[in-house]
């Protein structure tokens, strides 16, 4: 008699059982279970990483040939008459922005472009005393446009010249 109790309540248990394991609630957290661990696989984060990370660097390098590509025009307009397209300068009169050791301080050339210069420079052990005019009517983003252009163009770096650093240098003052 014990015993045929003791079976029946194990069979209560059991059928008890199967309506949880077939009932949505249990079905709906077996479906969350397995989402976690996809979610928190390795493979799943290093995925997610690799995409964010190619997809911030192609934004990178839109904005960089987009300065390159508005610096390049800014060059030819306001430039090439005195530096010359392929920035090899004038003789004695237009120092070479190509392969110039000036462009060493980024901070005077952006100083340069937008005031002028009336003074002597040295460009590779070569003295320039020519006047170069001012570029009032040159923006800050236009600035950083020609500075990325320069830069990249004759090789002496491969970054964006942001507009945030031509504004700390002229406003400097
Ligand atoms: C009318 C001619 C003329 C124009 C236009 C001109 N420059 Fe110059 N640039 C000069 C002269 C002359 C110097 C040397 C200035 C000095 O001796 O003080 C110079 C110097 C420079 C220098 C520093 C020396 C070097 O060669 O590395 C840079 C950089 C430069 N110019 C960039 C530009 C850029 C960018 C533009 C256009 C936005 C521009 N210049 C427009 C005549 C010109």
């Amino acid at each position: 008699m014990k015993n045929k109790i003791q079976t029946l309540k194990l069979e209560i248990r059991d059928t008890k059982y199967d309506e949880f394991e077939n009932s949505i609630f249990f079905k709906l957290l077996q479906y969350l279970y397995r989402l976690l661990k996809i979610v928190f696989s390795k493979t799943f984060i290093l995925l997610l990483l690799s995409a964010t990370l190619t997809s911030c660097q192609s934004e990178e390098k839109i904005k960089l040939e987009q300065y390159y590509i508005g610096g390049k025009e800014i060059y030819e307009q306001n430039c090439a008459n005195c530096h010359q397209k392929d920035g090899k300068g004038l003789q004695n009169l237009y120092p070479p922005i190509a392969g110039s050791d000036f462009l060493k301080n980024k901070d005077k050339v952006i100083w340069l472009i937008k005031n002028g210069s009336k003074d002597t420079i040295s460009v590779n052990g070569k003295t320039f005393s020519q006047p170069m005019p001012a570029n009032i009517h040159l923006q800050n983003l236009d600035i950083a446009e020609v500075v990325t252009y320069i830069y990249n163009e004759w090789k002496v770096d491969n970054k964006i010249t942001e507009v945030s650093e031509v504004e700390k240098v002229l406003n400097k003052n």
